[in-house]
């Protein structure tokens, strides 16, 4: 099946990374602690007791692993930066040597005319800012906006994109709601205020990148799926139907409709955000485009224990179900809701219990993986939906958040002891299936 033909010319191909689970160097050159700094010390947060202050040592290593992107032959590189190096305490004085080293990656990518897509926050806020109440703290949104407004001003005009969040539904409800990400709180209630915060912190960021006349496109990278009821029951549709509004929608609808969508509203009842007057005209500006991160899809089930999910395509390593389609029924509902801006796939990919094997690294299930999905997104395309580019996650095995380095994502096998870094079958595969595109 030759897939390319279908794709445009002008489609842009990428692999995608975030900061704190490549960088390593969590103290160098005047780095201050992150959240996640923090919450890796907690015993028993990381499953296997790992900490992000070496990772890919991709801070000292950021040449040789352009070179690999280059050796990929992709269009564009997504990579998130550091708040806490640029600005150690995420308010007050900027760091230099912080901002360099973005400098000096921005560098080497136009060296190899490779278009940069940058994320400000993947989830690694500054503990200074933690320590005045995190996301909790309405004024953090604020903070955000003046680091926003920085880097847009300082690298504007060498970024094809800048995203202001990463799966912001992560940020609160596994930060807030239910403790495994940083900062490591249980609390439903936390969870929906700090969606809130942080959905303001997006709007605010964007008039304020804007002020500064950036030429980067503007946006955000949202993680979505479909929710799908697991029987025909009134039950079963009724909870998937709430599940998309409380994680989809809750995002979507104040970015582009300037609300909450109702029925979400209403079932978090007394939790429901605190809400000023004006937040909804600051939160709902017009975005460039939309950064869609997709991995799987909500199976709902009311009945207990519940029904599992079918999974005829198998699951990954992480346990998440493999269902490509969901992607373009995702992405049509999406249509069908929205008056949607370009879309780019930021994040797709697999987690496998990969192997090096002499000097190769089989992962045929991840080819496969990879193909379906495009292949899925294609049928989404060929249906009008405008999708400018996909991004694989991830460009090398790296840092797992929780999961630690048990998880290997990458197309690009690290071995942590040498740091050796081996193409998979997978980035071989990739490598060929962009070079085949006319
Ligand atoms: C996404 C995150 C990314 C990575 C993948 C597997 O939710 O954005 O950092 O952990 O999942």
């Amino acid at each position: 099946m030759n897939q390319s033909k279908h794709f445009p010319a002008d489609f842009t191909w990428g692999v995608a990374t975030s900061a704190f689970q490549i960088e390593g160097a969590s103290a160098a050159d005047g780095k201050g602690p992150s959240i996640w700094d923090t919450f890796c010390r907690q015993p028993g947060a990381i499953k296997d007791h790992s900490d992000g202050s070496i990772a890919c040592d991709h801070y000292h290593r950021y040449q040789e692993d352009v070179a690999l992107i280059a050796a990929l032959g992709v269009d564009a590189y997504r990579f998130s930066m550091a708040w806490s190096r640029v600005q150690p305490d995420g308010k007050g004085a900027w760091n230099e040597a912080g901002f360099a080293f973005y400098e000096r990656l921005l560098d080497a990518l136009e060296a190899n005319h490779i278009k940069a897509h940058l994320t400000l926050y993947h989830w690694d806020l500054p503990q200074g800012l933690q320590d005045d109440g995190g996301w909790m703290n309405r004024a953090t949104a604020h903070r955000f906006a003046d680091y926003a407004a920085e880097v847009a001003r300082r690298f504007g005009d060498r970024l094809a994109t800048i995203a202001t969040h990463n799966e912001p539904w992560c940020t609160a409800n596994l930060g807030y709601g239910n403790a495994q990400f940083a900062p490591g709180v249980a609390d439903a209630r936390q969870a929906i205020q700090v969606s809130h915060h942080l959905l303001l912190s997006h709007g605010l960021a964007m008039t304020a990148m804007r002020a500064v006349g950036s030429k980067a496109k503007l946006g955000i990278v949202l993680n979505q799926w479909t929710a799908d009821p697991a029987t025909d029951s009134a039950a079963d549709h009724a909870m998937a139907e709430l599940e998309y509004a409380r994680s989809v929608q809750w995002f979507m609808d104040p970015i582009f409709k300037g609300r909450y969508p109702e029925l979400a509203l209403r079932a978090h009842g007394a939790d429901a955000p605190q809400v000023h007057d004006g937040d909804f005209g600051a939160i709902c500006q017009p975005i460039d485009f939309l950064g869609c991160n997709y991995y799987f899809r909500s199976w709902c089930s009311a009945a207990t224990p519940p029904l599992p999910a079918p999974g005829k395509e198998g699951f990954t390593d992480m346990g998440w179900e493999i269902h490509p389609q969901g992607l373009t029924e995702l992405l049509l509902k999406l249509k069908g809701e929205y008056d949607l801006p370009p879309i780019y796939i930021t994040e797709n990919g697999m987690a496998n219990p990969d192997q090096l094997v002499g000097s190769e690294v089989p992962d045929a299930g991840r080819i496969a993986f990879v193909r379906a999905h495009l292949h899925a997104l294609q049928a989404a395309m060929d249906q009008g939906v405008a999708v400018h580019g996909y991004f694989l996650w991830s460009l090398l095995d790296n840092f797992e958040w929780n999961s630690g380095y048990e998880k290997r994502f990458g197309i690009i096998h690290v071995d942590y002891a040498t740091q050796q870094r081996t193409f998979k079958d997978s980035a071989i595969w990739y490598r060929d299936f962009i070079a085949s595109h006319p």
